[in-house]
């Protein structure tokens, strides 16, 4: 370990865009505090290492209290500056609203909003006692539209981009940089998850590719720029675009896309 290295926590960093994002930070000689909630989590720090970094990884259910307040204990207690952070562990559900579980849903809300704020907060309060800080929210492109089929989904991503843009002003007297990412559709095994693969979105021509994803994002952090959207040309344009729509037409194009064929 290099005496005096920084280190970053990401939540969700066994695969996808955590990983990806926990291996720009590693580049940049960032130690990597690493949450996840399979035994892939050890194996993926292990990953992490040979670039030469210190990672802890922890296993850990977001979806619960105690699950997000052990992995900031298991962080806490190694006694270091934390520099930045990564709220980015989040999950979907595919399908109609009127069939999906609520149990699942709730979940859903559990992990991409509660634990969330739950992060923020313990994050936040260490980086003031510090004046010093950088923590980067992963929403989505879909907190700019009503999204049927994932129903509960596109709206908490819009709690995450909102929640960032208010807690970045809140922040800036402590000298805390907050940025909200909003990635469009990307090629990690989120649709798969969220048992989407007889849509549009099952579909991986159509996705943007993680490891650009998380540089933008990486990049916009270090910009302290406040928001990005992450991916291609079209998937910024549909940004743009999304600002100017009804949301009933956003809603209808989103439905023909994540309807179960
Ligand atoms: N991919 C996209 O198209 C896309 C687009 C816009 C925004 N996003 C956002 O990007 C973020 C990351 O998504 P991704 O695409 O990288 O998804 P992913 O490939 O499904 O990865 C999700 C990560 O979170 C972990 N995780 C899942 N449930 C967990 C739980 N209950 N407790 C702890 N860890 C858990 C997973 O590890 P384990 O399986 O080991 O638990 C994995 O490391 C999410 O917030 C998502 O909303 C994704």
């Amino acid at each position: 370990m290099v005496e005096n290295s920084k280190l970053v926590l990401i939540t969700g960093s066994s695969s996808g865009l955590g990983f990806e994002l926990a291996r720009l930070f590693a580049k940049d000689g960032y130690d990597v505090a690493m949450s996840g909630s399979s035994e892939r989590i050890y194996d993926s720090a292990k990953e992490i290492e040979k670039l030469g970094v210190e990672t802890y990884p922890f296993q850990a259910d977001a979806a619960t209290y105690e699950g997000v307040e052990d992995f900031w204990r298991f962080v806490e207690n190694k006694n270091r500056r934390i520099d930045a952070a990564v709220l980015n562990v989040g999950i979907s559900i595919g399908g109609a609203f009127l069939e999906n579980d609520l149990a699942e849903e709730l979940k859903l809300i559990d992990i991409n909003i509660s634990g969330m704020v739950h992060m923020a907060k313990r994050v936040s309060q260490h980086m003031a006692k510090n004046k010093s800080g950088d923590i980067l929210i992963v929403s989505s492109l879909s907190a700019t539209l009503p999204t049927p089929y994932e129903t509960v989904y596109g709206p908490s991503k819009a709690f995450g981009f909102m929640f960032a843009e208010a807690l970045r002003e809140e922040l800036k007297e402590n000298n805390i940089n907050v940025t909200a990412m909003l990635p469009g559709a990307t090629n990690t095994d989120f649709h798969h998850n969220a048992g989407m693969d007889a849509t549009y979105f099952g579909d991986e021509n159509h996705k943007n590719d993680k490891q650009l994803v998380a540089e933008q994002g990486y990049e916009a952090l270090k910009q302290r720029i406040d928001h990005v959207v992450c991916g291609d040309e079209a998937t910024k344009k549909e940004a743009e675009e999304n600002r100017r729509t009804a949301e009933d037409v956003k809603a209808a194009r989103h439905a023909e896309k994540a309807k179960p064929q």
